[in-house]
């Protein structure tokens, strides 16, 4: 598989709808049954309700010259505009322009973990809104741009809603997203400054992702963008470009082993399909890697299911401190413990006091401040390491999606480590003089 140099056809769509150009997407296809649909703003099997996802269709630019025309591109995600379902002028429409985040040389944290190959920290609270889901969203408003919407909405457990705002803002959509109406106060001011509209909702994010279902079949809704329901098979593919980014600032290498925090399973798939169409494209050379789902204790269904060897997840009632990750049933959860087990990785999970105790490692270590969710990513890696699952002597990413500004009360006990009075006496006295 390569890719084309000139543009592909617009793609047709049934029904007098106008052809739409989303780049290399070619169609949506089920991940169960293979069956293929028109692009458009759907997201579920017609014949057996399986998840659509992207099929694309590329061409035959050799891999040397990608490689070469993606190094040449924006420091942003839009460098992968030939692999994503975006217009080729992308990069000129407004737009948070995310991603290309720092992929971090984490020695001072390997060490302290055992390590004797190099970890990483892919740092993704860099992004626009401090999030990994800017990178989503930017598709997602692409494919809302393409079928004509002007309301962009999702359910959401604080990160997302912040991304949409913003990007809403941005790109003068309206905005009306739903969150859990108890979730830290950090996520809730960022996810309301945006000026669009902001609907706590008095449940768990399940109820929230229940609810929005609903209103996208009810004259309520009609005509809104969910970026995480009805466009989800775009937006999906915006995780494709952490895998896109690890690859190319390791120098065009597959990573041995990567570890990624879950909540729906979207990224973690979305991942390992960007790592296959390295692969198939040649952009990478193929050889075997592992991947770790990482989830909180108290919000663990894809863990337990991994655990017992089960290929079906039972739901939960989540309480975590990691509410980023509080979806206790994950849209994307079978297919995570099939790549997991399919690339002899695992799904582990920690309490919230680990996660309390890696937030504080990883800065320390790093001086990468991470929120509730990157504590679960660097609490699983240390645990997996531990417990011999994850071998030291491998190369390893683990990814920090979010910033620990949001999430500040799982820390509160972090911060002046004296108040003293204005004189060298008083500094004496409480013991910070020079060793
Ligand atoms: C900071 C952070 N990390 C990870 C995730 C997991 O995302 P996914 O639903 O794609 O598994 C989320 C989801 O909201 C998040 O906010
Ligand atoms: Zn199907």
């Amino acid at each position: 598989m390569a890719i084309d140099t000139v543009a592909p056809s617009p793609s047709l769509r049934p029904g007098g709808l106008p052809p739409v150009d989303l780049g290399p997407a070619a169609a949506l296809s089920c991940r169960e049954c293979g069956t293929r649909f028109p692009l458009g703003p759907n997201f579920a099997c017609l014949e057996c309700f399986g998840p659509l996802e992207i099929a694309y269709e590329f061409g035959s630019e050799r891999a040397e010259e990608l490689r070469k025309r993606i190094e040449s591109g924006p420091a942003s995600i839009w460098r992968y505009a030939p692999l994503l379902p975006v217009p080729a002028d992308v990069a000129s429409k407004p737009n948070l322009n995310p991603g290309w985040t720092p992929l971090v040389k984490a020695d001072n944290l390997g060490r302290e973990l055992g390590f004797t190959a190099q970890l990483h920290v892919k740092d993704d609270s860099g992004n626009p809104t401090h999030s990994f889901k800017d990178r989503v969203v930017a598709c997602a408003i692409e494919a809302a741009r393409a079928f004509g919407y002007t309301t962009l909405s999702c359910s959401s457990t604080g990160n997302l809603a912040g991304a949409v705002g913003a990007a809403a803002a941005r790109a003068g959509f309206r905005s009306c997203v739903f969150i859990p109406h108890d979730l830290e106060q950090g996520k809730v001011v960022m996810a309301g400054v945006y000026g669009g509209e902001l609907v706590g909702i008095e449940g768990n994010y399940d109820d929230v992702n229940r609810f929005c279902s609903e209103l996208i079949g009810d004259p309520a809704g009609e005509g809104w963008g969910f970026v995480n329901v009805n466009l989800r098979p775009y937006y999906g593919e915006g995780s494709k470009t952490l895998a896109y980014e690890i690859c190319e600032q390791l120098g065009w290498r597959l990573p041995e082993q990567i570890v990624i925090p879950i909540a729906s399973g979207s990224q973690l798939t979305k991942i390992d399909k960007g790592l296959q169409e390295l692969i198939k494209l040649g952009l990478v050379e193929d050889r075997p890697y592992r991947i770790f789902g990482a989830q909180a204790a108290g919000c663990s269904p894809v863990s337990a299911a991994f655990k017992a060897g089960r290929d079906v997840i039972k739901p939960v009632k989540p309480d975590t401190i990691a509410k980023s990750l509080a979806i206790g049933n994950p849209a994307d959860g079978p297919y995570v413990l099939d790549i997991a087990r399919r690339t002899g990785g695992a799904v582990e999970d920690v309490t919230d006091a680990e996660v309390v105790a890696a937030i504080r490692l990883l800065a320390r270590t790093e001086g990468v401040f991470a929120e509730t969710a990157g504590g679960v990513t660097v609490g699983v890696l240390k645990k997996l390491v531990e417990t011999g699952q994850l071998d030291p002597a491998k190369e390893t990413v683990a990814i920090n999606t979010g910033d620990g500004l949001k999430t500040l009360d799982a820390v509160s006990g972090a911060g002046m480590t004296a108040v003293i009075s204005p004189t060298l006496d008083s500094f004496r006295a409480a013991g910070l003089a020079s060793a």
